[in-house]
Formats: C-alpha cells, sequence, structure tokens
C-alpha cells in the first residue's frame, strides 16, 4: 500500500474539550478509506483538520502533522486555498451555489483563471459525466442548480469539487441526507473515481463502508481503535470493541467517575487496590479496573459484589484485557 496522506500525532481540541487524541496513521493513496465509529467519536473533526476547516470554528485547535506531498497542510505557512483545492470536501448536505448549473461546474476554474468559453463547456461537461449527472441536466444547464432533486444536487457538488482537480476526496457522511436510489448513484461514482482520486469517507453505515471501503478506521471517544484492510477489519476485527461496533451490538459506555489501570498486578492485588479505590470514591460513583489477569477478572467483581457494590459490567475489551465497572454502594 502506498501512502497518500501521513498523520503524525493529531490532537484536536476545541477549547478544552479534546476531540482528537494522538493520532498517527497513513492514508493509502487511491483507494478508500471509511472513518467508522460512534457519534461524537471525532470523525468529522478528522476529516475538518485534513483541509483546515476546522480553523473556522472558533476556539479549536489542531496539533501534530498531516503531511501530503511533502507538505505539512496544519504548518501554519500553508497557502489554505491550495490545501482546499488539492481536497475536495462532499459534506452531509449538498450545497449548490445559488446560480446555474453550468456555473456552479464553471465557478472553481473561472476562479483558478479559466476564461475560456470552449475550455469551460469541456470542463463542464467532463466533470458532470464523471460525477454520474450529465445525461440528467444536459439540456438544462442554465437552469438553477436548486431545481435540482437532492440526490441530484449532491453529484452536482461532487463534479464541482472535481471541477478544480483535487487529488483527494473527503466525503463526511454523504449519502445520510440521500434516498437509496441516489446514495447507489454516489457510491457508484465513489467506486469509479478511486481509480484516480484518494478517497476518505465519514460513514455512520456499516454496510455502506463494506459495500465501499478498502481501509476502514475506527475512532471511539477521539482515539484510534483499530484500522486495516477493509476485509481484515470487517471479517477478523482485532479489538473487541470493533467486533461490538460492527455487530451492532456496540452500547453507550457508562459515566465512569474514576479509572484504575491494573495490569501487570497479580490477584489478590488488584482486588485490594480496587477496594482501596472504592473506599476514596462517594457513594453512588462508579470505578472503572482495567486488568489483564484472567483470575482477576471472576474475582475482582465477586468480591465486590460481597461487599454490596453493583457490577455494571465486566467486558473483554482486547486480546489481553479486561474492563469492570462497579458502583460503589449507596
Ligand atoms: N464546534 C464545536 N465546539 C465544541 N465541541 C465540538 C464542536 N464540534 C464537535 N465538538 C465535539 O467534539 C467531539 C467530536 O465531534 P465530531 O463532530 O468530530 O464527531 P463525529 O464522530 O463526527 O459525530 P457524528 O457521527 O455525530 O457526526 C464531540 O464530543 C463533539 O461534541
Ligand atoms: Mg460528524
Amino acid at each position: 500500500m502506498k501512502s497518500h496522506i501521513s498523520i503524525q500525532n493529531l490532537n484536536a481540541f476545541y477549547s478544552d474539550h479534546q476531540a482528537l487524541r494522538d493520532i498517527t496513521i497513513e492514508i493509502p493513496e487511491k483507494q478508500i478509506t471509511a472513518i467508522i465509529g460512534p457519534s461524537g467519536c471525532g470523525k468529522s473533526t478528522f476529516l475538518k483538520c485534513f483541509n483546515r476547516l476546522i480553523d473556522l470554528t472558533d476556539g479549536a485547535k489542531a496539533s501534530g502533522k498531516i503531511i501530503v506531498d511533502g507538505i505539512d497542510v496544519l504548518n501554519g505557512s500553508v497557502d489554505i486555498t491550495d490545501v482546499r483545492r488539492r481536497m475536495g470536501l462532499l459534506p452531509q448536505k449538498p450545497n449548490p451555489l445559488p446560480m446555474s448549473i453550468y456555473d456552479n461546474i464553471a465557478y472553481g476554474p473561472r476562479l483558478h483563471g479559466i476564461k475560456d468559453k470552449k475550455k469551460l463547456d469541456q470542463i463542464v461537461e467532463k466533470y458532470l459525466k464523471i460525477a454520474g449527472l450529465w445525461d440528467e441536466v444536459k439540456d438544462r444547464l442554465k437552469s438553477p442548480a436548486s431545481k435540482l432533486s437532492i440526490g441530484q444536487q449532491q453529484r452536482l457538488c461532487l463534479a464541482r469539487g472535481l471541477a478544480v482537480e483535487p487529488e483527494i476526496i473527503l466525503c463526511d457522511e454523504p449519502t445520510s441526507a440521500l434516498d437509496p436510489v441516489s446514495s447507489q448513484h454516489i457510491e457508484q461514482q465513489l467506486l469509479k473515481l478511486k481509480k484516480y482520486y484518494t478517497i476518505v469517507i465519514v460513514t455512520h453505515n456499516i454496510h455502506q463502508a463494506m459495500r465501499l471501503a478498502d481501509y476502514v478506521i475506527h475512532l471511539y471517544l477521539g482515539e484510534l481503535v483499530e484500522h486495516g484492510p477493509a476485509n481484515e477489519v470487517f471479517e477478523n476485527p482485532k479489538e473487541e470493541r470493533t467486533r461490538a461496533y460492527i455487530n451492532g451490538t456496540f452500547h453507550i459506555d457508562l459515566k465512569i467517575d474514576k479509572e484504575l489501570d491494573l495490569k501487570g498486578n497479580v490477584c489478590p492485588y488488584n482486588f485490594v487496590y480496587s477496594k482501596q479505590a472504592l473506599h476514596n470514591l462517594e457513594k453512588g460513583k462508579t470505578l472503572k479496573v482495567i486488568v489483564d489477569d484472567p483470575t482477576a477478572v471472576t474475582e475482582v467483581p465477586r468480591g465486590m459484589e460481597a461487599d454490596g457494590h453493583e457490577v455494571l459490567s465486566v467486558k473483554q475489551i482486547n486480546k489481553t484485557d479486561w474492563e469492570i465497572v462497579v458502583r460503589k454502594k449507596e
């Protein structure tokens, strides 16, 4: 796999809320990479760092490196317009400009100095064809883009983005506002386009990810949980959290008041330390204990229950570690 975007130690904050935590990953060239994970895990933030849209949010900042063709796009001195031209963004809801179909596509190229009518005609036709919209609109290029159906508008936005000749297409849930047939249209175009472009798509829809992705990134609470070739991640995830998300058994995590990492401790030390931590906690608050000792997984919850505390969950979170959540008795 040849890398196109190299992300190194990416952290992102909205004021003091950390939305991305130390993410390091390579995005493969001319493939479709799907970013999956529950709502609020940082998928959109991740994309917004790529084209520096994050700069537009007050109080937001990103640190680390995102290297595309040898240039770190997070570096303060890069030309943001150039960065955004290289990376087209297809948003959730289509946002055609308030002008004709033709002018929507010609807008970017005109901005970049192309004035020749013949040349513009060619560009408009070329990209409407690539986006799979040409046959439906070729006889009404001068009519307002707003008259198109939502699905057609989304393909128009795809064409508009492609007309400035990006290398990378970023899509943030590009089909979530579309009906199934229009969604299928967009998916078909993306599958064709990956021959020429590197595509990164955020999707809530695990089936869409399975249909489209060559590579998968699973984020959870701002952290990179797992990444790898799509067939490996979908068929044989390494992480229990990924398996749960794919199977749809992912549950909202409990509110945790204190966390205790007891890896490397052998039972009964695990038990003693957990007991001490619970002792220092207010009544009704929750403690999460991480252990990597199989005996502790059964003994710690048993002991806690014997003391009258409520064991809320015990689950394996990866090959070697378990997570026990206990609520201190009232
Ligand atoms: N403008 C903002 N100001 C403050 N916090 C924000 C802002 N945008 C996002 N966040 C927070 O950052 C975290 C990540 O948000 P983000 O939108 O990236 O998640 P997401 O995975 O795209 O979620 P969804 O699937 O719901 O679109 C969330 O906790 C969110 O509340
Ligand atoms: Mg989002």
